[in-house]
């Protein structure tokens, strides 16, 4: 919503006030630096988010019903093999979805689900916890909260290989060098360090995975395509990933989280930030290319990385983050911003909220309005916590 809207529905709201049937939002404290390095800030500002989703429960979504989100180590052991169990079960169902014509490669519906990326995640987000739904995980879809893990990802109960785990780290691949990442080619390479894996998860859970397509290599300067033709076809192989800590630590530790959530009041600004959008900062690697960067391998192709069952857990903290900015000061965080085409190429108009996603077959067609509300139950309705 431009500043002119805002500024007319302000008038509107003051000259009516029985329209603004949501209480005021709880304002937002000052912290000492050391809250926010310690995680406790962003601890105090999801709460906070969540008292003022209270205000905003709608249709069917209620404080009865509505979904937790809880991060990996919130969950019991039991809890964990249940997701597990619910996440493989996904896997193991075939794929009825798209076309086989379409996509000879994807086998199964995991295989689908893992080659309809660029969409916006949260409806995507939504769409997984719902099939996790048909999976006996009533739950919200867990998170992985980056900042507990600065001393690198293979330490973090998310990846020790046990079966509570989300499966090991690949095996370790010695000697390589480090990787230039200049994906679009637009601004300066980010170098990352390699990882502590590099090859095939070594043990637990879906260290057994099959993947079947990809991977496609995305070229410097040429940004992917929306409906890579490559890809398709059966590729079966191991998943692999290379756990890093160093992604982590430079761009996704809980004070960097925290200062993204609290320095930013336009969605331009933190998605632009957040995303690395080169029309809004110069930096490449950002808190979404660092969630991706954390755990490698697979989950660093811009195509396939939603096969890595950690893509789900690093982007329900991606969504987490986005969650708690927009219920912050929720009425003035209902835009979207934008293009119809990835950074603009070719040109195309802004997104507006009227636009509507559509990721049929995977799920049904909504319009973006009806997914600026979290719990408004059209159809979203979780909270974190
Ligand atoms: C949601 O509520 C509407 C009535 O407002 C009802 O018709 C519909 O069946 C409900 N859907 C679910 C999934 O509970
Ligand atoms: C890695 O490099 C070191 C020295 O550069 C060499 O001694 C070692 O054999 C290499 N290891 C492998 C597996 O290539
Ligand atoms: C992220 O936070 C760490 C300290 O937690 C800091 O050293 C680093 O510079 C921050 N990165 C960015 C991009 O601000
Ligand atoms: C699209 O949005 C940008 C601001 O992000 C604005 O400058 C531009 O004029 C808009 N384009 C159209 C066609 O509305």
């Amino acid at each position: 919503m431009g500043a002119l809207s805002t500024y007319l529905l302000s008038l509107l709201t003051a000259a009516f006030p029985f329209m603004q049937r949501d209480g005021p939002n709880l304002p937002i404290p000052s912290f000492t630096q050391e809250e926010i390095d310690s995680g406790a800030a962003l601890r105090r500002l999801n709460g906070i988010a969540a008292a003022n989703a209270l205000n905003r429960y709608g249709n069917n979504c209620t404080a009865a019903n509505v979904k937790v989100r809880r991060e990996w180590r919130a969950l019991s052991k039991d809890e964990r093999r249940q997701y597990i169990k619910a996440v493989k079960c996904i896997m193991d169902k075939p794929n009825t979805i798209v076309s086989q014509l379409e996509v000879p490669g994807a086998k199964m519906l995991y295989d689908a689900i893992a080659c309809l990326f660029l969409v916006f995640h949260r409806y995507y987000l939504h769409a997984f916890e719902r099939e996790l739904g048909s999976c006996g995980w009533e739950q919200g879809v867990p998170y992985w909260e980056w900042g507990l893990d600065t001393n690198g990802p293979h330490l973090s109960p998310v990846f020790d290989g046990s079966d509570t785990s989300l499966g090991s780290d690949g095996a370790f691949i010695p000697n390589r060098t480090a990787a230039r990442l200049d994906l679009l080619g637009f601004q300066e390479p980010t170098i990352i360090p390699p990882g502590t894996g590099g090859g095939c998860l070594m043990k637990g859970p879906f260290s057994d995975m099959v993947v079947r397509l990809g991977p496609v290599e995305v070229l410097p300067s040429q940004p992917f395509p929306s409906a890579p033709k490559e890809g398709r076809e059966e590729n079966p192989r191991c998943l692999q990933r290379d756990l890093n800590g160093d992604p982590v630590r430079r761009w996704n530790t809980h004070r960097n989280v925290t200062e993204l959530i609290l320095k930013y009041n336009t969605i331009r600004e933190f998605q632009g930030t957040m995303e690395g959008d080169p029309r809004v900062t110069r930096e490449a690697f950002n808190t979404h290319q660092a969630a991706h960067g954390a755990i490698g391998g697979l989950a660093m192709n811009p195509l396939f990385s939603p096969y890595d069952p950690a893509f789900w857990l690093t982007h329900g903290m991606v969504e987490r983050l986005y969650w708690i900015w927009q219920l912050l000061d929720f009425d003035n965080r209902q835009d979207v911003w934008g293009t119809r085409t990835f950074l603009n190429i070719p040109p195309s108009p802004n997104i507006t909220v009227e636009d509507t996603i559509d990721i049929q077959p995977l799920i049904g067609p909504v319009k973006i309005k009806d997914l600026m509300n979290p719990v408004g139950g059209t159809p979203l309705c979780y909270v974190y916590s």
